[in-house]
Protein backbone atom coordinates (compact mmCIF):
# COMPACT_ATOMS: atom_id res chain seq x y z
CA UNK A 1 0.00 0.00 0.00
CA UNK A 2 1.75 2.97 -1.05
CA UNK A 3 1.66 5.96 1.44
CA UNK A 4 0.04 8.61 -0.43
CA UNK A 5 -2.49 6.12 -2.53
CA UNK A 6 -4.57 6.13 0.57
CA UNK A 7 -8.07 8.12 0.94
CA UNK A 8 -8.21 10.63 3.38
CA UNK A 9 -11.18 9.56 5.56
CA UNK A 10 -13.45 12.72 5.98
CA UNK A 11 -13.07 14.13 9.69
CA UNK A 12 -10.73 12.30 11.54
CA UNK A 13 -7.46 12.05 8.98
CA UNK A 14 -4.64 13.71 10.31
CA UNK A 15 -5.88 13.22 14.02
CA UNK A 16 -3.94 11.78 16.10
CA UNK A 17 -4.30 7.78 17.25
CA UNK A 18 -2.68 6.59 20.25
CA UNK A 19 -1.10 3.31 20.08
CA UNK A 20 -1.13 1.51 23.55
CA UNK A 21 1.82 -0.97 23.38
CA UNK A 22 4.91 -0.59 20.72
CA UNK A 23 5.43 -4.47 20.66
CA UNK A 24 4.78 -7.08 18.24
CA UNK A 25 1.80 -5.59 16.89
CA UNK A 26 1.72 -2.49 18.49
CA UNK A 27 4.80 -0.96 16.35
CA UNK A 28 2.94 -2.28 13.01
CA UNK A 29 -0.44 -1.01 13.98
CA UNK A 30 1.24 2.66 14.34
CA UNK A 31 3.04 2.08 10.88
CA UNK A 32 -0.36 1.39 9.37
CA UNK A 33 -2.17 4.70 10.89
CA UNK A 34 1.32 6.93 10.23
CA UNK A 35 1.48 5.55 6.88
CA UNK A 36 -2.02 6.82 5.80
CA UNK A 37 -1.80 10.17 7.05
CA UNK A 38 -2.32 10.31 10.92
CA UNK A 39 -0.48 11.64 13.40
CA UNK A 40 0.56 8.21 15.87
CA UNK A 41 1.15 8.52 19.48
CA UNK A 42 3.18 5.07 20.31
CA UNK A 43 3.15 4.89 24.92
CA UNK A 44 4.95 2.02 25.64
CA UNK A 45 6.23 1.55 29.61
CA UNK A 46 9.29 -0.39 28.64
CA UNK A 47 12.45 2.04 27.97
CA UNK A 48 13.94 -0.82 25.80
CA UNK A 49 10.98 -0.82 23.70
CA UNK A 50 10.48 3.24 23.20
CA UNK A 51 14.07 2.80 21.73
CA UNK A 52 13.70 -0.04 19.49
CA UNK A 53 10.15 1.33 18.45
CA UNK A 54 11.27 4.15 15.60
CA UNK A 55 13.13 1.68 13.72
CA UNK A 56 10.90 -1.06 13.81
CA UNK A 57 8.64 1.46 12.23
CA UNK A 58 10.80 2.06 9.56
CA UNK A 59 11.37 -1.35 8.69
CA UNK A 60 7.65 -1.69 8.30
CA UNK A 61 7.20 0.81 6.49
CA UNK A 62 10.50 -0.16 3.77
CA UNK A 63 8.96 -4.13 3.80
CA UNK A 64 5.21 -2.42 2.94
CA UNK A 65 6.96 0.28 0.08
CA UNK A 66 6.14 3.17 2.23
CA UNK A 67 8.33 6.17 2.80
CA UNK A 68 10.00 5.17 6.12
CA UNK A 69 11.08 9.28 6.60
CA UNK A 70 7.65 10.51 5.79
CA UNK A 71 6.28 7.20 8.13
CA UNK A 72 8.42 8.40 11.29
CA UNK A 73 7.76 12.34 10.77
CA UNK A 74 4.25 11.42 11.89
CA UNK A 75 5.19 9.39 15.06
CA UNK A 76 5.77 10.26 18.65
CA UNK A 77 6.63 7.66 21.65
CA UNK A 78 6.24 8.66 25.47
CA UNK A 79 5.68 6.45 28.35
CA UNK A 80 3.26 8.77 29.73
CA UNK A 81 -0.27 7.95 28.28
CA UNK A 82 -1.62 11.24 30.05
CA UNK A 83 1.22 13.11 27.55
CA UNK A 84 -0.46 11.01 24.23
CA UNK A 85 -4.37 11.16 24.36
CA UNK A 86 -4.91 14.58 23.63
CA UNK A 87 -7.12 15.45 20.95
CA UNK A 88 -6.65 11.29 19.88
CA UNK A 89 -9.98 10.48 17.80
CA UNK A 90 -8.70 6.49 18.39
CA UNK A 91 -6.56 4.77 21.02
CA UNK A 92 -5.61 1.18 20.17
CA UNK A 93 -4.55 -1.29 23.16
CA UNK A 94 -1.68 -3.83 21.98
CA UNK A 95 -0.36 -4.14 25.53
CA UNK A 96 -0.09 -8.06 26.87
CA UNK A 97 -2.86 -10.00 27.03
CA UNK A 98 -3.97 -9.85 30.81
CA UNK A 99 -7.26 -8.88 31.54
CA UNK A 100 -6.02 -7.02 34.56
CA UNK A 101 -3.48 -5.18 32.86
CA UNK A 102 -5.92 -4.52 29.79
CA UNK A 103 -8.53 -2.89 32.55
CA UNK A 104 -5.77 -0.78 34.23
CA UNK A 105 -4.86 0.71 30.66
CA UNK A 106 -9.10 1.47 29.59
CA UNK A 107 -10.00 2.48 33.01
CA UNK A 108 -6.93 5.00 32.62
CA UNK A 109 -7.89 5.87 28.64
CA UNK A 110 -11.46 6.45 30.04
CA UNK A 111 -10.81 9.47 32.51
CA UNK A 112 -8.37 10.73 30.00
CA UNK A 113 -10.40 11.38 26.23
CA UNK A 114 -13.62 12.34 25.76
CA UNK A 115 -16.57 10.22 24.91
CA UNK A 116 -15.93 10.59 21.11
CA UNK A 117 -12.99 9.41 21.45
CA UNK A 118 -12.65 5.30 20.19
CA UNK A 119 -11.03 3.06 22.18
CA UNK A 120 -10.01 -0.21 20.65
CA UNK A 121 -8.53 -3.37 21.71
CA UNK A 122 -6.68 -5.97 20.12
CA UNK A 123 -7.13 -8.95 22.40
CA UNK A 124 -6.84 -12.41 20.71
CA UNK A 125 -9.30 -13.90 23.17
CA UNK A 126 -10.26 -11.72 26.05
CA UNK A 127 -13.99 -10.87 26.08
CA UNK A 128 -13.88 -7.26 24.61
CA UNK A 129 -16.99 -6.32 27.25
CA UNK A 130 -14.96 -7.23 29.85
CA UNK A 131 -11.82 -5.32 28.94
CA UNK A 132 -13.95 -2.45 28.03
CA UNK A 133 -16.13 -2.12 31.13
CA UNK A 134 -13.33 -0.37 32.35
CA UNK A 135 -13.65 2.54 30.97
CA UNK A 136 -16.11 5.61 31.28
CA UNK A 137 -18.59 5.89 28.16
CA UNK A 138 -18.02 2.08 27.72
CA UNK A 139 -20.03 2.01 24.44
CA UNK A 140 -16.84 3.73 22.66
CA UNK A 141 -15.35 0.87 23.41
CA UNK A 142 -14.45 -2.26 20.84
CA UNK A 143 -12.36 -4.97 19.57
CA UNK A 144 -10.06 -4.59 16.19
CA UNK A 145 -8.48 -7.85 16.24
CA UNK A 146 -5.61 -7.12 13.56
CA UNK A 147 -3.45 -10.02 12.16
CA UNK A 148 0.25 -10.66 12.66
CA UNK A 149 2.08 -8.79 11.33
CA UNK A 150 -0.42 -6.29 10.91
CA UNK A 151 1.25 -3.89 8.70
CA UNK A 152 0.86 -6.57 5.79
CA UNK A 153 -2.43 -8.90 6.58
CA UNK A 154 -5.43 -6.41 5.21
CA UNK A 155 -7.69 -8.07 7.80
CA UNK A 156 -8.91 -6.48 10.94
CA UNK A 157 -11.98 -8.20 12.99
CA UNK A 158 -13.98 -5.54 14.45
CA UNK A 159 -15.78 -6.74 17.43
CA UNK A 160 -18.81 -5.01 19.24
CA UNK A 161 -19.65 -6.03 22.19
CA UNK A 162 -23.19 -5.47 23.80
CA UNK A 163 -22.04 -2.19 25.03
CA UNK A 164 -20.26 -1.25 22.24
CA UNK A 165 -22.83 1.52 20.36
CA UNK A 166 -23.39 0.94 15.76
CA UNK A 167 -22.29 4.36 15.65
CA UNK A 168 -18.90 3.60 17.41
CA UNK A 169 -18.79 0.28 14.95
CA UNK A 170 -19.29 2.26 11.81
CA UNK A 171 -16.48 5.53 12.92
CA UNK A 172 -14.29 2.34 13.06
CA UNK A 173 -15.18 0.54 10.39
CA UNK A 174 -14.66 3.50 8.10
CA UNK A 175 -11.11 5.09 9.94
CA UNK A 176 -9.20 1.38 9.17
CA UNK A 177 -10.57 1.34 5.82
CA UNK A 178 -9.59 4.81 5.30
CA UNK A 179 -6.24 3.72 6.84
CA UNK A 180 -5.97 0.52 3.89
CA UNK A 181 -7.09 -1.97 5.98
CA UNK A 182 -10.08 -4.32 4.93
CA UNK A 183 -12.45 -4.64 8.44
CA UNK A 184 -14.69 -7.09 9.11
CA UNK A 185 -17.69 -6.66 11.70
CA UNK A 186 -18.13 -9.38 14.17
CA UNK A 187 -21.27 -8.57 15.60
CA UNK A 188 -20.54 -11.02 19.23
CA UNK A 189 -18.12 -11.01 21.62
CA UNK A 190 -17.55 -14.65 21.47
CA UNK A 191 -14.36 -16.12 21.94
CA UNK A 192 -12.03 -16.33 19.25
CA UNK A 193 -14.01 -14.38 16.79
CA UNK A 194 -14.20 -14.95 13.67
CA UNK A 195 -10.53 -16.04 12.05
CA UNK A 196 -9.66 -18.10 14.96
CA UNK A 197 -12.30 -19.73 15.28
CA UNK A 198 -12.30 -21.19 11.77
CA UNK A 199 -8.37 -21.33 11.95
CA UNK A 200 -8.31 -23.32 15.41
CA UNK A 201 -11.32 -25.78 13.72
CA UNK A 202 -9.02 -26.99 10.89
CA UNK A 203 -6.17 -27.72 13.74
CA UNK A 204 -8.33 -29.74 15.77
CA UNK A 205 -8.55 -31.92 12.98
CA UNK A 206 -5.23 -31.98 11.45
CA UNK A 207 -3.83 -32.79 15.38
CA UNK A 208 -6.56 -35.38 15.64
CA UNK A 209 -5.05 -36.81 12.05
CA UNK A 210 -2.13 -37.00 13.31
CA UNK A 211 -2.75 -38.30 16.32
CA UNK A 212 -4.91 -41.65 14.81
CA UNK A 213 -1.68 -41.76 12.96
CA UNK A 214 -3.18 -41.44 9.67
CA UNK A 215 -0.46 -39.12 8.19
CA UNK A 216 2.32 -37.05 9.71
CA UNK A 217 2.75 -33.55 10.32
CA UNK A 218 4.66 -32.44 7.20
CA UNK A 219 1.92 -34.26 5.08
CA UNK A 220 -0.92 -31.92 6.73
CA UNK A 221 1.25 -29.41 5.76
CA UNK A 222 1.51 -30.25 1.79
CA UNK A 223 -2.25 -31.20 2.06
CA UNK A 224 -3.15 -27.52 3.10
CA UNK A 225 -0.18 -25.92 0.96
CA UNK A 226 -0.60 -27.81 -2.51
CA UNK A 227 -4.23 -28.53 -2.45
CA UNK A 228 -6.90 -26.24 -0.65
CA UNK A 229 -4.24 -23.41 0.86
CA UNK A 230 -3.57 -21.78 -2.24
CA UNK A 231 -7.11 -21.26 -3.41
CA UNK A 232 -8.10 -19.86 -0.42
CA UNK A 233 -7.01 -16.77 -1.24
CA UNK A 234 -8.91 -15.98 -4.11
CA UNK A 235 -11.73 -18.32 -2.84
CA UNK A 236 -13.60 -18.18 0.54
CA UNK A 237 -15.30 -21.62 1.49
CA UNK A 238 -18.77 -20.05 1.13
CA UNK A 239 -17.55 -18.86 -2.51
CA UNK A 240 -16.36 -22.41 -2.79
CA UNK A 241 -19.23 -24.68 -1.73
CA UNK A 242 -21.62 -22.50 -3.90
CA UNK A 243 -19.09 -22.92 -6.94
CA UNK A 244 -19.22 -26.87 -6.10
CA UNK A 245 -22.83 -26.69 -5.46
CA UNK A 246 -24.59 -26.98 -2.53
CA UNK A 247 -25.99 -30.35 -3.36
CA UNK A 248 -22.50 -31.61 -3.03
CA UNK A 249 -21.71 -30.02 0.10
CA UNK A 250 -24.31 -31.67 1.59
CA UNK A 251 -23.62 -35.23 0.32
CA UNK A 252 -20.05 -34.52 1.33
CA UNK A 253 -21.63 -33.64 4.66
CA UNK A 254 -23.87 -36.25 5.29
CA UNK A 255 -20.86 -38.86 4.71
CA UNK A 256 -17.65 -36.88 6.80
CA UNK A 257 -19.52 -35.28 9.27
CA UNK A 258 -19.75 -38.45 12.13
CA UNK A 259 -16.28 -38.76 11.77
CA UNK A 260 -14.88 -35.29 11.85
CA UNK A 261 -13.17 -34.68 15.21
CA UNK A 262 -15.53 -32.83 18.15
CA UNK A 263 -12.92 -32.61 20.76
CA UNK A 264 -14.04 -30.33 23.37
CA UNK A 265 -10.80 -30.38 25.00
CA UNK A 266 -7.07 -29.86 23.37
CA UNK A 267 -5.73 -33.14 21.47
CA UNK A 268 -3.69 -35.81 24.18
CA UNK A 269 -0.82 -35.13 21.54
CA UNK A 270 -0.57 -31.09 21.81
CA UNK A 271 -0.47 -31.69 25.79
CA UNK A 272 1.93 -34.20 25.94
CA UNK A 273 4.23 -32.14 23.27
CA UNK A 274 3.80 -29.04 25.26
CA UNK A 275 4.70 -31.05 28.64
CA UNK A 276 7.87 -32.76 27.08
CA UNK A 277 8.82 -28.80 26.22
CA UNK A 278 8.16 -29.27 22.50
CA UNK A 279 6.79 -25.90 22.43
CA UNK A 280 7.78 -25.41 18.36
CA UNK A 281 9.98 -23.14 16.31
CA UNK A 282 12.13 -21.81 19.71
CA UNK A 283 12.83 -25.40 20.55
CA UNK A 284 13.70 -26.45 17.89
CA UNK A 285 11.19 -29.52 17.91
CA UNK A 286 7.04 -29.03 18.13
CA UNK A 287 4.49 -30.98 15.24
CA UNK A 288 8.10 -30.82 13.36
CA UNK A 289 11.58 -30.15 13.91
CA UNK A 290 13.31 -27.02 13.35
CA UNK A 291 16.83 -26.15 12.48
CA UNK A 292 18.00 -22.04 12.84
CA UNK A 293 18.29 -22.16 9.32
CA UNK A 294 15.16 -23.93 8.40
CA UNK A 295 12.85 -21.49 11.44
CA UNK A 296 14.78 -18.51 9.62
CA UNK A 297 13.47 -20.14 6.16
CA UNK A 298 9.59 -20.45 6.93
CA UNK A 299 9.83 -16.91 9.12
CA UNK A 300 11.32 -15.00 5.51
CA UNK A 301 9.61 -17.10 3.38
CA UNK A 302 6.01 -15.85 5.29
CA UNK A 303 7.34 -12.24 5.81
CA UNK A 304 8.62 -11.99 1.46
CA UNK A 305 5.22 -13.45 0.22
CA UNK A 306 2.79 -11.28 2.59
CA UNK A 307 5.15 -8.11 1.34
CA UNK A 308 4.84 -9.38 -2.00
CA UNK A 309 1.10 -9.23 -1.87
CA UNK A 310 1.15 -5.79 -0.30
CA UNK A 311 3.21 -4.61 -3.17
CA UNK A 312 1.02 -6.12 -5.77
CA UNK A 313 -1.56 -3.27 -3.73
CA UNK A 314 -4.24 -6.00 -2.81
CA UNK A 315 -7.40 -4.57 -2.81
CA UNK A 316 -10.72 -6.09 -0.59
CA UNK A 317 -13.01 -7.10 -3.50
CA UNK A 318 -15.46 -4.67 -4.86
CA UNK A 319 -18.57 -3.34 -3.03
CA UNK A 320 -17.03 -5.21 0.16
CA UNK A 321 -17.73 -3.51 2.95
CA UNK A 322 -17.36 -5.72 5.37
CA UNK A 323 -20.36 -4.89 7.32
CA UNK A 324 -22.59 -8.02 8.43
CA UNK A 325 -26.10 -8.35 7.26
CA UNK A 326 -25.77 -8.08 3.65
CA UNK A 327 -26.13 -12.00 2.45
CA UNK A 328 -28.36 -14.70 2.41
CA UNK A 329 -28.93 -16.39 5.88
CA UNK A 330 -27.68 -13.72 7.61
CA UNK A 331 -29.89 -11.38 10.15
P1 LIG B 1 4.19 -7.73 23.02
O1 LIG B 1 4.59 -8.35 24.30
O2 LIG B 1 5.11 -7.84 21.84
O3 LIG B 1 3.91 -6.17 23.25
C1 LIG B 1 3.19 -5.68 24.36
C2 LIG B 1 3.78 -4.32 24.73
O4 LIG B 1 2.93 -3.68 25.68
C3 LIG B 1 5.18 -4.43 25.37
O5 LIG B 1 6.08 -3.61 24.65
C4 LIG B 1 4.96 -3.89 26.80
O6 LIG B 1 6.07 -3.17 27.28
C5 LIG B 1 3.75 -2.99 26.60
N1 LIG B 1 2.94 -2.76 27.79
C6 LIG B 1 2.51 -3.69 28.69
N2 LIG B 1 1.73 -3.09 29.62
C7 LIG B 1 1.67 -1.78 29.30
C8 LIG B 1 1.01 -0.66 29.87
N3 LIG B 1 0.25 -0.78 30.97
N4 LIG B 1 1.16 0.54 29.27
C9 LIG B 1 1.94 0.67 28.17
N5 LIG B 1 2.59 -0.36 27.59
C10 LIG B 1 2.45 -1.57 28.14
O7 LIG B 1 2.73 -8.31 22.68
P2 LIG B 1 2.01 -8.44 21.24
O8 LIG B 1 2.33 -9.76 20.65
O9 LIG B 1 2.26 -7.20 20.47
O10 LIG B 1 0.49 -8.52 21.70
C11 LIG B 1 -0.25 -7.37 22.07
C12 LIG B 1 -1.74 -7.70 22.05
O11 LIG B 1 -2.12 -8.08 20.72
C13 LIG B 1 -2.14 -8.87 22.95
O12 LIG B 1 -3.42 -8.63 23.49
C14 LIG B 1 -2.17 -10.03 21.99
O13 LIG B 1 -2.99 -11.09 22.44
C15 LIG B 1 -2.74 -9.36 20.74
N6 LIG B 1 -2.45 -10.03 19.47
C16 LIG B 1 -1.23 -10.61 19.25
C17 LIG B 1 -0.98 -11.26 18.06
C18 LIG B 1 0.35 -11.90 17.80
O14 LIG B 1 0.46 -12.66 16.83
N7 LIG B 1 1.38 -11.61 18.61
C19 LIG B 1 -2.00 -11.35 16.99
C20 LIG B 1 -3.23 -10.62 17.29
C21 LIG B 1 -3.44 -10.02 18.51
Amino acid sequence: MRTADIPQAEGTMGQTVVVVGGGLMGHGIAEVFAASGHRVTVCDRDTGVRASVLERIADAAALRGDDPSLVLGRVRVTGALSSAVEDACMAVEAVAENLAVKRAVFGELGRLTGPATILATNTSALPVREVGSAAAHPERVIGTHFWNPPHLVPLVEVVQSELTSDNTVLRTMEILRAAGKSPVHVRRDIPGFIGNRLQHALKREAIALVAQGVCDAETIDRVVKEGFGPRMSVLGPMEQSDLVGLDLTLAIHETLMPSLNRGAEPDALLVRLVRQGKTGISAGEGFRRWTPDSAGEVRRRLSEFLARRVAADYEPPEGASGLAGDTPGEQ
